[in-house]
This record gives C-alpha cells, sequence and structure tokens, in this order.
C-alpha cells in the first residue's frame, strides 16, 4: 500500500513537470517568469564583483542605433542610501539594500533632434536587464520610478551633484532578499492580438 501511495505521488508530480511549458525548462526563460520585485533586504553587503556583472548586464542591453545613452550610478555608502530613502521612500533605500543603482540617461549620447526620447526605453532595457541578472544571482531588487516625474528626478539630481544632461530613469536598491514574494502569473490572452487589432 505504503509503495503504490509514492507511486501514485510520483506520478502526480511528473503528470505536474508534463503541464509546465516545455520553454520552462530552460534557465533564462525561467529566470525571467520567477523574477519579482524585491523590496525588503537584510542589509548584508554584497561584492564589487556582482556589482560589476550587474553594471555589465545593464550595459548588454539593446538601444536604438546602438547610442548606449546611459550612465549608472552606484550608491554604496549607507549615509547616503538612507539619505535618499528619507527623501523618496517609495525607492525603499531605507529598507537594508546593500546597495543602490540609479541607471540614468546621458542625454549628450542621445539620439540628436525628434528621436532623442529613444534613451527612456534604452536605460528601461538596461534596467531590465539588471533585474534579471540579481535575480539570476540570487539577489533581490526593484524598479522605483523617477523620470517622467521631474520633482523626483531634479531631487536625486541635486542631491548627488548630476549634470544637466543626465537625467535618472529610476533607483534599484539591490541586496540580499529578507523576503520572498509570490511569483504574479501575468499572461494574459487578452493582450494579445495576431496578425491585427
Ligand atoms: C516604471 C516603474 C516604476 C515603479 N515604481 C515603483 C516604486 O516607486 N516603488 C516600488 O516599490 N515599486 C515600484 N515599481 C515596481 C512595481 O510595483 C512592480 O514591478 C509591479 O507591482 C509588478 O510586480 P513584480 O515586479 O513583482 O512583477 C515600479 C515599476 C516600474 C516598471
Amino acid at each position: 500500500m505504503k509503495k503504490l501511495i509514492i507511486l501514485c505521488a510520483a506520478a502526480m508530480v511528473l503528470a505536474a513537470c508534463n503541464n509546465q511549458p516545455k520553454s520552462m525548462e530552460n534557465q533564462a526563460i525561467n529566470n525571467i517568469m520567477t523574477r519579482v520585485s524585491v523590496r525588503n533586504f537584510t542589509g548584508e553587503k554584497i561584492s564589487d564583483e556582482q556589482i560589476e556583472t550587474l553594471l555589465r548586464a545593464g550595459m548588454a542591453a539593446p538601444s536604438a542605433i546602438n547610442k548606449q545613452p546611459w550612465a549608472f550610478v552606484v550608491i554604496k555608502d549607507e549615509a547616503i542610501l538612507a539619505k535618499l530613502g528619507e527623501a523618496l521612500p517609495y525607492s525603499r533605500c531605507s529598507n537594508k539594500p546593500a546597495i543602490a543603482i540609479i541607471p540614468c540617461g546621458d542625454l549628450s549620447k542621445a539620439i540628436p533632434g525628434e528621436m532623442a526620447g529613444f534613451w527612456i526605453n534604452d536605460v528601461s532595457a538596461a534596467t531590465e536587464n539588471i533585474l534579471l541578472a540579481a535575480h539570476a544571482m540570487g539577489l533581490g531588487a526593484v524598479w522605483t520610478g523617477l523620470h517622467p516625474d521631474m520633482n523626483r528626478a531634479k531631487m536625486v539630481q541635486e542631491m548627488l551633484g548630476m549634470p544637466e544632461h543626465i537625467i535618472p530613469l529610476c533607483i534599484v536598491p539591490v541586496g540580499i532578499p529578507a523576503e520572498n514574494p509570490d511569483v504574479k502569473d501575468k499572461f494574459n490572452t487578452d493582450n494579445i492580438h495576431y496578425n491585427a487589432w
């Protein structure tokens, strides 16, 4: 009887695995599907090597005409993290992240003229790469918005002494997770249109 129960349980686990889309077996796809925003951290530090990997991931992003119109400000100093957290509570910088990365648009490197606004897409792509890399490395992170709220963006520009052509897009606190939020299933076929609306 005991053997039969174990066999049934094993069959159920196998059946559940078979229901998973084949693509979920791929590590990179699984990493995308299981990323969540992490907003609370343990306060433990992360290594410079880990920070470099996050920045390399950011700069591996695609950008319009490959302009790479970005700059990344890394905040390691606890006093500055605390100051950011106090001024911008939604940025989660007071929740004990190890660091915060501030992906910025560098308008001096952006496409000139009407297409300049593509920097927002480029720096967004870099930000998502950082979030995915953090998750793959067992770290937690969350995108917290600045631009297009220019009050918030200007506050950060002033606090960190950024020149006018550097526009902070968001603040990404990164650290060892102190929480394990559930993955949200956002797949919705209503959002999909084939060939035409
Ligand atoms: C442009 C943008 C701005 C966001 N701003 C904030 C923010 O200010 N504070 C925050 O805690 N989360 C912020 N988030 C994170 C979202 O709340 C989060 O991505 C969303 O609830 C979906 O959850 P998930 O990331 O766990 O899938 C922001 C995300 C984006 C893309």
